[in-house]
C-alpha cells in the first residue's frame, strides 16, 4: 500500500497544468457508448476511476487506447455486445452508475449490481430510477441487482425533486437517441453538465439547455464518431488555489476555467490572496495573512462545491480567525475533520456544521484519507503544518489527482510517494 510522506512548512511557489475534469470524462465515456463508431478524447485525465470506466467500455465489448503522454484516449464501441457491468467494478467506482443511462439507450437493457452506499453518505440512486421508469423502463431491483429492460424509451418531461448531476447526466443519456423530446427539469447546471451536451451534440445529438434549469433532448435516430477535448478539472484546481492559501506563496496554474471556480476565487480573495485570471491561466498570491470566512455553505452550482469543501477547510485551519462550514450536499463529508485534529487543527462539528477556529499552528502528523477530497485536502494541510506528515488511504486521491505527490513537487512541495 502506498503513502505520502509530506514534509511541510514551506511555501509553494511555481506553475503547473490542470488536467481535464474526472467528473466530466466519466458522463462522456459513458456517452461513447451511445455510438456505433470511434471516439477521440482529448485531455482525458491519467486517473484510477477513468481506467475503471475503461474497463467498463471493455468489458461491454469496446475497445479502448489511451496514450497517457498525450492524455488521449481512443474509444471504439463498434462491438458493443454485453449489458452487464460486473460487481467488482460497481463497487470500485460508484459512478460506474452512469453508464446505466447508455447502455439501456444501446442494448434496450442493462443488468448492473446496486452501487449501494459510499464514503460520502447513502448516495441512493433513486431519482434516477425513478426517471426511468417514467420513460419507460422496467426495472427490477432485486438481491442488490438492478436490472433494467425497454422496448422502446419513452421521451417525457422529467421534474428531478433534487437537482442531481449524476441523474441529470443519466437521462440524457437514455434519452439523446429516444424517439420524441424529453425536457428535465430542475436539472443540474454543473459545468460538467455542458460539457456532455457539448460532447452528445458533437455526436450529432440535439440538446440545449445545459447550464440551466431546463434541458431539452430532442431524440435522434443515429449518432456518429466525434472528437472532444474535456474542460479543465475545477476541483483540482480549487485544491491548488486551497494548497497555496494553506502554505503561502506564489503559484500559476494553467489550463484553468476561471468562470467555474468564480465562487471558490471570490472566497480566497475574500481571505486575503491575490488572484489574476489572464485567459486560461490563474495565478494565486498569499503573503504575510490568511484571514477566516464567515461562512461557506455548499450548494448546488453555481454555488460553492461540495468537493471543494475539505480542501478550503484545510485552508482555514492556517487562517485567523472562525470559518462555519455547513454541508448540505452530502451527510458524512467531514471525515477529513478527525484527520485534521490529529494535526492540532481546532475544529467542532455538530451535525452537518463544522466550526473551525484557525490557529495557524497544524503539526505534522500520521493521518488516513478516507475519501477523495478528504484525501487531498489532507495533503494541502500536510503542506502547510510543520513537520512531517505520513498519509495513508492515498488510492482515495489517486481516483481524482493525476500524482498529487508530483503537482505539489513541481510548486516546491516536499512530497513523496513511498510503498510498503
Ligand atoms: C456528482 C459528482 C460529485 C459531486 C456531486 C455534487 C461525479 C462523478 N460526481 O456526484 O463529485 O460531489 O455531483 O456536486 O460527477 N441524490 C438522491 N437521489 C438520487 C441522486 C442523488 O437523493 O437519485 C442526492 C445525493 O444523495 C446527494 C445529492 O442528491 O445528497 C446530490 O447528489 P448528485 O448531484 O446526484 O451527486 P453525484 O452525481 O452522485
Amino acid at each position: 500500500m502506498d503513502k505520502l510522506i509530506v514534509n511541510g512548512g514551506r511555501r509553494l511557489d511555481g506553475k503547473i497544468r490542470v488536467h481535464g475534469a474526472k467528473n466530466s470524462v466519466l458522463p462522456i465515456l459513458a456517452a461513447t457508448i451511445l455510438c456505433e463508431d470511434e471516439c477521440v478524447i482529448r485531455d482525458c485525465p491519467d486517473l484510477s476511476d477513468v481506467k475503471s470506466a475503461f474497463e467498463i467500455i471493455e468489458c461491454l465489448g469496446g475497445s479502448v487506447g489511451y496514450d497517457a503522454e498525450e492524455r488521449t484516449a481512443y474509444i471504439d464501441t463498434r462491438n458493443i455486445c454485453r449489458f452487464e457491468i460486473p460487481d467488482r467494478l460497481m463497487r470500485e467506482m460508484r459512478s460506474s452508475v452512469m453508464f446505466l443511462g447508455a447502455i439501456i439507450a444501446r442494448m434496450r437493457r442493462a443488468d448492473i449490481s446496486y452501487p449501494g452506499g459510499c464514503e460520502l453518505g447513502a448516495r441512493p440512486i433513486d431519482l434516477h430510477l425513478k426517471a426511468f421508469r417514467q420513460m419507460g423502463v422496467k426495472i427490477t431491483e432485486l438481491y442488490g441487482h438492478i436490472k433494467c429492460c425497454a422496448d422502446d424509451i419513452k421521451p417525457q418531461r422529467i421534474n428531478l425533486l433534487l437537482p442531481s448531476v449524476g441523474a441529470t447526466e443519466n437521462i440524457m443519456l437514455l434519452s439523446a437517441t429516444a424517439n420524441g423530446t424529453t425536457v428535465i427539469s430542475n436539472a443540474a447546471r454543473e459545468p460538467e453538465i455542458a460539457d456532455l451536451q457539448r460532447f452528445l451534440n458533437a455526436l450529432g445529438a440535439d440538446v440545449s439547455g445545459a447550464g440551466t434549469e431546463e434541458i431539452v433532448i430532442r431524440g435522434v435516430k443515429k449518432l456518429r464518431a466525434a472528437q472532444h477535448r474535456i474542460i479543465p478539472d475545477r476541483i483540482a484546481a480549487a485544491t491548488y488555489m486551497c494548497a497555496a492559501a494553506a502554505c503561502g506563496g506564489d503559484i500559476l496554474l494553467e489550463n484553468v476555467c476561471a468562470e467555474h471556480i468564480r465562487i471558490v476565487i471570490s472566497m480566497l480573495e475574500d481571505a486575503g490572496c491575490k488572484i489574476t485570471v489572464n485567459g486560461d491561466t490563474l495565478r494565486i498570491t498569499r503573503g504575510e495573512h490568511l484571514f477566516s470566512i464567515d461562512r461557506v455553505k455548499t450548494l448546488p452550482y453555481p454555488g460553492f462545491p461540495t468537493d471543494a469543501q475539505a480542501p478550503f477547510m484545510a485552508a482555514m485551519c492556517m487562517a485567523a480567525g472562525t470559518t462555519m462550514f455547513i454541508e448540505t450536499i452530502f451527510e458524512n463529508r467531514f471525515k477529513h475533520v478527525g484527520e485534521l485534529l490529529r494535526m492540532g487543527a481546532d475544529i467542532k462539528i455538530d451535525g452537518r456544521v463544522a466550526v473551525v477556529h484557525g490557529n495557524g499552528g497544524l503539526l505534522g502528523a500520521p493521518v488516513t484519507a478516507a475519501d477523495l477530497r478528504g484525501g487531498a485536502a489532507l495533503t494541502a494541510a500536510a503542506l502547510a503544518a510543520r513537520g512531517q506528515s505520513e498519509i495513508y488511504g492515498i488510492s482515495y486521491i489517486d481516483r481524482g489527482y493525476e500524482s498529487i505527490e508530483s503537482a505539489f513537487s513541481r510548486l516546491g512541495g516536499d512530497v513523496i510517494r513511498v510503498s510498503e
